[in-house]
């Protein structure tokens, strides 16, 4: 599926599975089975202890890597923390920022969220930000309110020529590892409204550049349909990530 103005981006999101003994058997499997990623780009998002083994494997091919989390602080006395410096020097591509695994169980709120995107930005990495409503926001039907103030707290700041090296990823939380996919119509009505957002913040060339994923239970037997959506270019994968075959089966949809 090619989108004439924007990279469709397929991207896995390990969270906390596999271990760095699986880094290998996984980047020869999927570096077998993906051979020939025409359309899209593809990043596999690991664990930090697994990332230096990751891009050492993903050298010379068309797989970039990306990690999970980042600081928010460029460098100093943050222990525990890793800076998005730090990432770049190590080959990481991609950053994924404000999951919503994060959000819940690590207190990110918007402001962090937003503080994140910027160092990423500044360190000249890529953030994919995530921004979704939860089963009770939609059965409210205040999602589109919900995406739209999620959207532009993390881009509060950010100049419009940064925008365009932004991914979004659309990750209904209904929807993250419980089998349940949103509709490939209502996935993408959501995408288009934060276009939108964008479109009405920083123009329409900025905005059709913009790659906006979706996220949420996306496997090997949905990702055509949501895949052909026009205002969904690629997706953010967590299960059907983490077994090379089903990960290669979704690039394939995508090269479609
Ligand atoms: P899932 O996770 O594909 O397992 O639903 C998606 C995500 O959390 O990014």
């Amino acid at each position: 599926m090619n989108k004439k103005y924007r990279k469709t981006i397929i991207a896995g999101n390990w969270k906390m599975n596999l271990l760095p003994s699986d880094v290998k058997p996984y980047t020869d499997e999927l570096r077998q089975l993906a051979g020939k990623v025409r359309h899209c780009e593809v990043v596999v998002c690991t664990p930090f202890v697994m990332l230096p083994q990751a891009v050492k494997a993903f050298r010379d091919s068309r797989i970039s890597v990306g990690a999970q989390n980042v600081s928010d602080k460029d460098s100093g006395a943050f222990t525990g923390e890793v800076s998005a410096s730090q990432l770049r020097d190590l080959g990481v591509k991609y950053v994924i920022v404000g999951h919503s695994e994060r959000r819940a169980y690590y207190g990110e709120t918007d402001e962090i969220v937003c503080a994140k995107v910027k160092a990423v930005l500044n360190a000249g990495l890529y953030p994919i930000i995530c921004v979704g409503e939860t089963s009770a926001q939609r059965e409210q039907g205040v999602t589109d309110e919900v995406v739209s103030m999620q959207v532009k707290l993390a881009l509060s700041g950010v100049p419009a020529e940064k925008v365009r090296h932004i991914v979004i990823a659309y990750e209904p939380i209904w929807a993250i590892g419980t089998g349940k996919t949103a509709t490939p119509e209502d996935a993408a009505d959501v995408c288009t409204k934060i276009r939108a957002i964008i479109r009405a913040l920083y123009g329409a060339r900025t905005a059709r550049a913009v790659t906006i994923q979706y996220g949420g239970s996306m496997n090997p037997k949905n990702a055509y349909d949501l895949l052909a959506m026009h205002d969904i270019d690629g997706g953010l994968i967590g299960g059907a990530s983490l077994k090379p075959a089903d990960f290669a089966a979704i690039i394939d949809a995508a090269n479609q």
